[in-house]
């Protein structure tokens, strides 16, 4: 990685009109995480040594999206949108802080890589004073032209300026963009606004830098990597590149994903050696499977962390704070939430494990369920090792059950049970011998009617 210090700013003032949303464009989420988050990500990957985020007035929202990961990012308002060279203006104090080189991005291009950050910013290093990323898009219309001559980038050329001929350029500008930290400020500030949009054009930089006789670079990427989202279907076709993507790592990493595209894996989501994840799985953010486990079919997990050899599913759902230990089993139609699963304990079929924590080699019966909420508080159940739940057992929490204790079927657990006793809890069984025969003649002889099954 480069030792040259790196500003990056993200521009995420996108309104984001086309994705019909209350929400802002940039906080809309692809594999579990927003795209500025993305982006963000990205950068950080890329060695950012400071960020500047520019957001539209009032968009606290997506401040605190980006403070979330990135805590000392520079917030910066661009009050009125007039045009991307002005947004970068935004950040004005952010850029005569001095720096080597400065990466602009766009928030809404969440699929950038940081190699890609790398080979962009490069010819920095050897003097260059601007670097474009382009790309050849399918359709051209809508984006700036790069117009070159030979290796070098003469002008970019916003579609609504361009001539008939400056149109049939196939290679594109992506719109991100590196500056050399020395000229930055003194490029942006020379450019005007004299164009079709009455915009300040930050690809207008390019022109400027040339007639200081300073090297402008261009360097060619891939359409799929910056592929911008400005509505819900482009924001459907990130998701299924970055898809194939995640997918496409976890089998090159040893992970055995039987039918891959029907597995959602997110941003985060690390798999360890030999695991093997049946068909339709997702895992939602911040999850980590240890190695040679097997996740069977239709599971769903979010915020999880499952050591090894574990098996969890068919059908089971891990949700936030569910921690499953070595040899643990989650069988199907079982929900964990905020529990911690020791090694070798069960939890096979049919169960809710809630702000739990269930020792080692336990086995909980079909149908263990705990009680954890009352409708104002949630309360633990602590459960020992070695102990043994009888089916359909409900667990009123708070409650304790000792190491090696032994609950009968059926019991409604609500007092602390000690370590290596048995709790029944329901009612004594009652036989009546005969009882059903006497009662079909007497009914049959006051009604008349011989018995109906
Ligand atoms: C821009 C580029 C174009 C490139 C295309 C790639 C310019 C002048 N043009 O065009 O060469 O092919 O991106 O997608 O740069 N933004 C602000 N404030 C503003 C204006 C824009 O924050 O005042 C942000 C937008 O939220 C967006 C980005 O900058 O994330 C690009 O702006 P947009 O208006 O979409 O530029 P394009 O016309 O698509
Ligand atoms: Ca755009």
């Amino acid at each position: 990685m480069s030792d040259r210090s790196l500003l990056v700013v993200v521009l995420a003032a996108g309104e984001g009109t086309r994705m019909a949303s209350r929400m802002p464009k940039v906080l809309h989420q692809v594999a579990g995480w927003s795209m500025l988050h993305h982006v963000l990500a990205t950068t950080q990957a890329a060695g950012a040594t400071r960020t500047a985020v520019v957001v539209g007035p009032g968009r606290e929202d997506v401040a605190e999206e980006a403070r979330k990961l990135v805590p000392d990012a520079q917030i910066f308002v661009q009050q009125d949108r007039l045009g991307t060279a002005h947004a970068v203006l935004a950040a004005r104090t952010a850029l005569e802080h001095g720096v080597d080189d400065v990466l602009i991005l766009y928030a809404d291009t969440p699929l950038i890589r940081p190699e890609t950050l790398a080979r962009l910013r490069a010819p920095l290093a050897q003097g260059a004073a601007v670097a474009v990323l382009g790309f050849r898009p399918a359709d051209p219309a809508g984006y700036g032209r790069l117009l070159t001559e030979g290796d070098a980038l003469l002008a970019i050329r916003e579609e609504k300026d361009a001539s008939a001929e400056e149109k049939t350029v196939g290679f594109c500008n992506a719109g991100l963009m590196a500056l050399s930290g020395a000229h930055a400020l003194s490029l942006l500030e020379r450019i005007g606004n004299a164009n079709a949009k009455g915009e300040y054009y930050l690809t207008d930089a390019v022109e400027i830098a040339r007639a200081d006789g300073h090297a402008v670079i261009a360097t060619e990427t891939d359409t799929e990597e910056v592929a911008g989202v400005n509505s819900r279907l482009q924001l459907a076709e990130a998701e299924a590149i970055l898809q194939q993507r995640l997918r496409r790592a976890a089998m090159a990493g040893g992970v055995t994903l039987v039918a891959p595209e029907t597995v959602f894996l997110a941003a985060d989501t690390k798999l360890g050696r030999d695991v093997v994840v049946e068909p339709n799985v997702v895992f939602g953010p911040g999850v980590s499977v240890g190695e040679e486990t097997v996740i069977h079919a239709f599971s769903h997990l979010e915020g999880a962390k499952v050591a090894a050899r574990v098996s969890i599913g068919p059908f089971a759902r891990l949700r936030p704070g569910s921690q499953v230990d070595d040899g643990a089993r989650i069988g199907n139609f079982v929900e964990t939430k905020a529990a911690h699963i020791e090694t070798g304990a069960k939890v096979n079929h049919l169960s809710y494990i809630g702000d739990a924590h269930v020792g080692a080699r336990t086995n909980l019966g079909a149908g263990t369920i705990t009680c954890n909420y009352d409708g104002f508080g949630k309360y633990r159940t602590e459960i020992g090792a070695d102990a043994f739940v009888g089916v359909n057992s409900a667990l009123v929490a708070p409650v304790t059950i000792g190491n090696g204790a032994f609950i009968g079927t059926g019991a409604v657990v609500t007092e602390n049970v000690p370590d290596d006793a048995l709790a029944l809890a329901r009612s004594r069984q009652t036989v009546k011998e005969g009882w059903a025969r006497e009662f079909r003649t007497r009914r049959a002889a006051a009604t008349g009617k011989s018995r109906k099954n």
